[in-house]
């Protein structure tokens, strides 16, 4: 089988040079990687280092073996087009549909998914013409990754770093699974909670649960993937942002509640995979409370906290938005799942069987997706990642 072939655009920033390490993952995995970058990439990494690391030629310019008519001829080829680091300038050039170097000309003759990883001073993402272009490219079926929050060239920080290029890698890998057309999720907004909440009782203290956060992240990765914009409410997780994400971290389930209502509010789909706990400490001690010698501790009483996901399928944000609630059963699991799908008022349930060793801060999971229509999907044992494409397909499904 011919191996995928992907053009690399890289234009003039200076993360040209983690593009190199992308580069690397894609032509070690098997694809064979045509190199484009922009005139102004070249400041930043030269021609030798893009070819020896690609093996194959590299040029800027339309006017290079204007016989191979390469400005149509790499576009039509291509498997994927990923643009890393995506300045401002190529970002409004694709929105415009301008052709001025061999990049633009290609991204214009590609028919397959194009991936834009942006790279810029916060100034730059943040202004209007910007997000503009982002939303045109984006309801065009492009992949935008987010930007990266952290140190940016210079003495500045914020949002507008390049995302890390491993995280950039398995958008494209998952992107080049799903195909040409356009990614079922372009033009939509998802929300994931993923994590579990913690509950504190005084500075030092909290009562919480095990839940790593793994699934909701990869639920957020391949919603990106698919082309969604994703909001990604992350409860206590300790994982780096995932590329195309945009994270908004909570500690407890009150703040986890403000925070997906407040993102649910023009979502088309809500997928609940954090744990939040069903209660929390009545009372809040400003100190750290000390033992006593010899004294009995004192008992911590516990108050109901909201249910989010019964509440939001009570009263959706949006007609028609899709649901979707997360279980742990340790027995009888069909007809507990039933039940909870029934009582939460959701579209769907992803039921796990919780035991020794399964789900929890484990890579790889098992379930059955129980929906309100009656539907029983079960997922074999594998990654969190099957398990997440399998909830959007029946996401999809739902929203069309
Ligand atoms: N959930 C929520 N708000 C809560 C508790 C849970 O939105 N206060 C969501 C979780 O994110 C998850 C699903 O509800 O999607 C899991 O519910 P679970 O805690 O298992 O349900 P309970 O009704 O509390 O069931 P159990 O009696 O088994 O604890």
């Amino acid at each position: 089988m011919d191996k995928p072939k992907v053009v690399l655009g890289v234009t003039g920033g200076i993360a040209a040079y983690k593009a190199c390490e992308l580069l690397r993952r894609l032509t070690e995995s098997g694809h064979d990687v045509r190199v484009v970058p922009t005139a102004s990439a070249l400041h930043f990494v030269g021609a030798p280092t893009w070819s020896a690391l690609s093996g194959n030629p590299v040029s800027t310019e339309v006017w290079d073996d204007v016989h191979e008519v390469p400005h149509v001829r790499i576009g039509q080829h291509a498997d994927l087009v990923v643009v890393a680091p995506a300045t401002a300038d190529v970002l409004a050039k694709a929105a415009h549909g301008l052709a001025d170097d061999l990049l633009t000309n290609t991204l214009l003759t590609a028919r397959c998914p194009v991936v834009f990883a942006p790279a810029m001073h916060t100034e730059m993402w943040e202004h209007p013409a910007t997000r503009e272009n982002v939303a045109t490219l984006r309801r065009r079926g492009a992949v935008v990754i987010e930007p990266a929050v952290g140190r940016l060239t210079g003495v500045d920080t914020g949002k507008g770093r390049l995302p890390d290029p491993v995280e950039i890698f398995e958008v494209c890998r998952r992107v080049l699974a799903r195909g040409a057309g356009e990614p079922d999720l372009a033009g939509r907004h998802v929300v994931v909670s993923a994590g579990g909440t913690r509950e504190p009782f005084d500075p030092v203290r909290f009562l919480g649960n095990r839940s790593s956060g793994k699934q909701g992240y990869a639920l957020a990765r391949t919603a990106a993937a698919r082309g969604a914009r994703v909001t990604l409410v992350a409860a206590n997780t300790g994982m780096p942002d995932p590329a195309g994400v945009d994270v908004v971290p909570v500690g407890t389930a009150v703040q986890l509640r403000e925070a997906v209502l407040k993102a649910a509010g023009d979502a088309d789909a809500v997928v609940m995979a954090a744990a939040v706990a069903d209660f929390r400490p009545a009372a809040y001690a400003t100190g750290k409370i000390k033992k006593k010698d010899g004294q009995e501790p004192e008992p911590i009483a516990l108050v109901r906290n909201p249910d989010i996901l019964a509440e939001m399928a009570a009263d959706r944000a949006r007609p028609g938005q899709v649901i979707v609630g997360f279980a742990a059963e340790t027995d009888d699991v069909v007809a507990n799942g039933r039940a909870k799908l029934a009582r939460k008022g959701c579209d769907l349930l992803v039921v796990n069987e919780v035991g020794e060793r399964k789900t929890f801060g484990s890579e790889e999971n098992e379930a059955l997706v129980l929906g309100a229509d009656g539907s029983e999907t079960p997922v074999p044992h594998g990654p969190k990642e099957a398990l997440a494409e399998i909830v959007w397909d029946l996401v999809a499904a739902r929203l069309d």
